[in-house]
């Protein structure tokens, strides 16, 4: 459990916060790419952090990243004209570039010989500095002096073709859904829920072993280690099998890779705050040497099927219960009755409410990893309110080589004999110094 105090800390995200003052020190996705599909196309509205903003792609292909609001009297630029190297307020005619630098004043009287109105050169709009990575539009909404260099994270390296970008709007607080994606614990209940289906309670724990779980600091965050016992479905517990061991990461503030995807693919999911009550989910699943198939039907998250074009969901959502099959539960077919893991998922976080009083949890040795995680974002933050550095923005952080692993080991064995590159050869020292 958390103090008001602490929770507030962590899920407030909006300019001045302390959480959305460190979150600005970061690269932080803002769209995707497809979202703006070609130049001078349609503009979008993008929330971000708790900022109204507009993207657009001007006529040379790049992209701008801007307060929404003009900075004449405030209309939209939603509505703008996106023409000609900037967006034009409908309004007054005041024309915008990507860099925020105002381009006409078509209102503005100018005297004879001069090119501009005086006004114009006194005005410069909110705009943000973006790149293009990974099929991802990523802005940095922090002090200029302090934009870090972009991390080269591995996912954005590949080739596109062995890459799958999703992105669904998730109706909850950043930290929930955050929480959701660490906490392995419930993938065999919730995603799976066959030992609560198949055996009465008493003879349960016989059959399900929970798995053990580490957590590793590392400069960025931490390495989750998950140890589980093998062919847990059918046996009694037996160590002698060894163990099913994975080294998950996490990395300030947002980034959880994932193992053991479909195709044998990698995953990493991140989780980027809209406001205090809201976050895109961002999901990639990739590999470094080969094309993927595409599983999207499966999930459920189709834009323009399952979610509508601002990637909010339209189809199973919150208020209609996710579509949730109660007759195929009580038959014993489905455990959750929600179709797709995904939307189990969202089920959980997003009932939780927007913001879940954390003072109220009672939490147990299963939510190491939640606790953890918790430990390392207030770590971090109190760091930066002194006046130091966040963490995981040192460069030398080897961000394009980071990669999870998952595989048995025998017992006793540490799990830093895994292929796994943690980007931190102090912390897997440390961890092999412990278990040796
Ligand atoms: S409000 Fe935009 S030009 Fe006047
Ligand atoms: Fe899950």
């Amino acid at each position: 459990m958390l103090s008001h105090e602490e929770n507030e800390l962590l899920t407030r995200v909006g300019p001045g916060t302390p959480m959305g003052e460190m979150l600005r020190r970061y690269w932080v996705p803002a769209c995707l790419s497809d979202e703006l599909p070609e130049s001078d196309g349609d503009p979008i509205r993008v929330r971000l952090l708790g900022e109204d903003l507009v993207a657009f792609r001007d006529s040379t292909g790049h992209v701008g990243l801007m307060d929404e609001h003009c900075p004449h009297r405030g209309a939209s630029l939603f509505f703008g004209r996106n023409e000609e190297g900037g967006l034009r307020c409908l309004y007054h005619g005041w024309k915008m570039d990507v860099a925020g630098n105002v381009l006409d004043m078509p209102c503005e009287p100018r005297a004879v010989g001069q090119d501009a109105p005086p006004l114009q050169r006194k005005v410069k709009h909110a705009a943000y500095p973006v790149v293009e990575q990974g099929d991802v539009v990523w802005a940095y909404l922090g002090p200029a002096d302090k934009r870090p260099v972009f991390p080269r994270f591995q996912w954005t390296l590949v080739p596109r073709e062995n890459r799958i970008v999703r992105k669904v709007v998730e109706e909850c607080s950043w930290l929930q859904s955050l929480e959701g994606a660490l906490d392995s614990p419930h993938f065999p209940v919730l995603h799976v829920g066959h030992d609560i289906m198949r055996y009465p309670d008493e003879q349960r724990h016989l059959r399900f072993t929970p798995p053990q779980q580490e957590c590793h600091d590392t400069r960025y965050g931490f390495v989750h280690v998950i140890k589980r016992v093998t062919a847990q479905d059918t046996q009694h517990f037996d160590e002698t099998k060894g163990w099913h061991t994975t080294a998950r990461l996490f990395a300030v503030p947002f980034h959880s890779y994932v193992t053991g995807l479909p195709g044998d693919s990698w995953g990493v999911h991140l989780f980027v705050p809209m406001d205090d009550e809201s976050n895109s989910y961002y999901e990639i699943r990739y590999h470094p040497n080969h094309q993927l198939g595409d599983d999207e039907p499966e999930r459920h998250l189709t834009r323009g099927v399952d979610l509508d074009m601002s990637y909010r969901k339209v189809v199973r959502r919150l208020d209609n219960r996710y579509l949730q099959d109660r007759a195929k539960m009580r038959a014993k077919q489905h455990f959750s009755g929600i179709e797709g893991r995904p939307h189990e998922d969202m089920a959980m976080v997003e009932g939780m409410g927007k913001i879940y009083d954390r003072t109220k949890e009672h939490l147990g040795v299963a939510d190491v990893v939640i606790i953890h995680l918790r430990e390392r974002l207030l770590d971090s933050l109190r760091i930066f309110m002194a006046g130091g550095e966040p963490l995981g923005l040192d460069p030398r952080i080897p961000y394009d080589r980071m990669t999870m692993a998952s595989k048995r080991l025998p017992v006793g064995a540490s799990w830093t004999q895994l292929d796994a590159i943690v980007g931190d050869d102090e912390a897997v020292a440390a961890a092999a110094r412990q278990t040796g």
